[in-house]
């Protein structure tokens, strides 16, 4: 059952796949079901076996609670054992670097104008989790093809790929600073879209117009306003136009059932009496305002619990506690999370222009451009590295 489909047609698990165990809404973890394994955690111990052969997306059931050996179903846990997906892997994969959290991927997809078939340039590929989310908007077709400057970094990002099927989509090269050697091994003009998540990659222009296509859209990630700031300054001066910035910040939200503790009418009522009687001086309306507010500081306590009782009641009541028909005080609230994952980032786009090529001597003016001579290029757009030009 790989990420995506392709490598196998079967839609259940099989042995050798990888899938995502949720433990709990935010505890996440990829395991590769092996035929006669088990999966042991906090949970209990559950059996490979249990899963391989059946569709993903449902309750594992552990053949032991953890810690009672051979103990009964009854005392086991349970885990939900699910398909991967470029979502669920970036919140359950090994974090080797920062990396870019679904809520952007799905940004820069969309921005990118990402689409099966195309190919996608990326630097760097740090812990693989944008490259998974382009891998599934170019597939089957299309390719990622990654440069990280870390070795091994590159080589743990492709063993990645490769236990998530998508070998045939990414691939890493490792070991190349793109600043420095460019895009080894790309064509000119050969590139629909490119993404730099890199410290510096406003010295990336030329570069990134000699592997787009014209009209081919450029993005970059940056975690401040100054390396905006100089991308920005990067497209203006190069060849580029539809230059924009946009974040997309997330804001999850948690909803839970609450029972309100409805007022303590009764109570309230009996300290309320004398406020409004005009009959009462001074000293004694301050005495009882006094006490009202000790009184409803104390009743306020107990009325936490109060609506749950009631309701108690009434469940066993018809809807009825003290010979009155009571409201059913449950509701749902929602409020955000205090904590919340996402590394947001500055996203800068711009096109790559359409449009002829001329030579140009490089006054200084602004970052020298490598463009080209117009018969060269994969589709002919007249993009090379050999000469400096730029765009008219
Ligand atoms: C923040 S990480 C990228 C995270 C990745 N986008 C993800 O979602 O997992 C940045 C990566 O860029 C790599 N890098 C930095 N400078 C580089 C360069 N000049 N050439 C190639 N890779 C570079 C770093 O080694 C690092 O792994």
């Amino acid at each position: 059952m790989p990420l995506l489909q392709g490598r196998s047609s079967s839609p259940n698990a099989c042995d050798g796949d990888l899938i995502i165990v949720q433990e709990k809404y935010n505890a996440l973890t990829p395991v590769v079901l092996r035929a006669g394994s088990f999966l042991n955690n906090r949970y209990g111990r559950f059996a490979h076996d249990d899963v391989i052969g059946h569709p993903l997306g449902r309750r594992w059931e552990a053949k032991s609670h953890p810690g009672t050996g051979s103990g009964t179903q009854a005392c086991a846990g349970f885990v939900h054992a699910l398909k991967p997906t470029p979502e669920l892997w970036s919140l359950a994969m090994f974090h080797r670097t920062q990396i870019v959290y679904p809520h952007d991927s799905a940004v820069i997809t969309l921005f990118l104008d990402l689409r099966p078939g195309q190919v996608l340039i990326e630097s760097g590929t740090g812990s693989g989790s944008a490259s998974v989310a382009f891998a599934r908007a170019v597939a089957p077709l299309g390719q990622v093809r990654s440069f990280e400057f870390h070795k091994p970094r590159a080589d743990a990002a492709q063993k990645d790929f490769r236990a998530l099927g998508l070998e045939h989509v990414v691939k890493v090269t490792g070991g190349v600073d793109v600043v420095k050697q460019g895009f080894l091994g790309v064509n000119d003009g050969e590139a629909d879209a490119v993404f730099l998540d890199l410290p510096a990659p406003y010295l990336m222009g030329e570069e990134v117009a000699r592997v787009l296509k014209p009209n081919g859209t450029v993005c970059t990630f940056s975690p401040c306003l100054e390396q905006v700031q100089k991308s920005a300054e990067m497209f203006r001066k190069g060849p580029f136009h539809s230059v924009r910035t946009v974040t997309a910040p997330v804001r999850t939200y948690e909803t839970r059932e609450q029972i309100l503790g409805t007022p303590g009418f009764d109570e309230l009522q009996e300290s309320q009496k004398d406020v409004a009687n005009p009959a009462l001086n001074d000293e004694s309306s301050r005495h009882r305002k006094r006490q009202r507010i000790e009184l409803s500081g104390s009743t306020r306590r107990k009325l936490k619990t109060a609506g749950a009782e009631r309701l108690e009641m009434a469940d066993k009541n018809d809807g009825r506690h003290d010979g009155r028909v009571i409201r059913v005080a449950a509701r749902l609230h929602s409020r955000p999370f205090s904590s919340m994952k996402g590394h947001t980032s500055y996203l800068t786009f711009a096109r790559r222009k359409r449009g002829n090529v001329k030579a140009s001597p490089n006054n200084g003016a602004g970052p020298k451009l490598l463009l080209g001579d117009a018969k060269s290029g994969a589709d002919g757009s007249g993009i090379s590295r050999r000469e400096s030009c730029i765009i008219s």
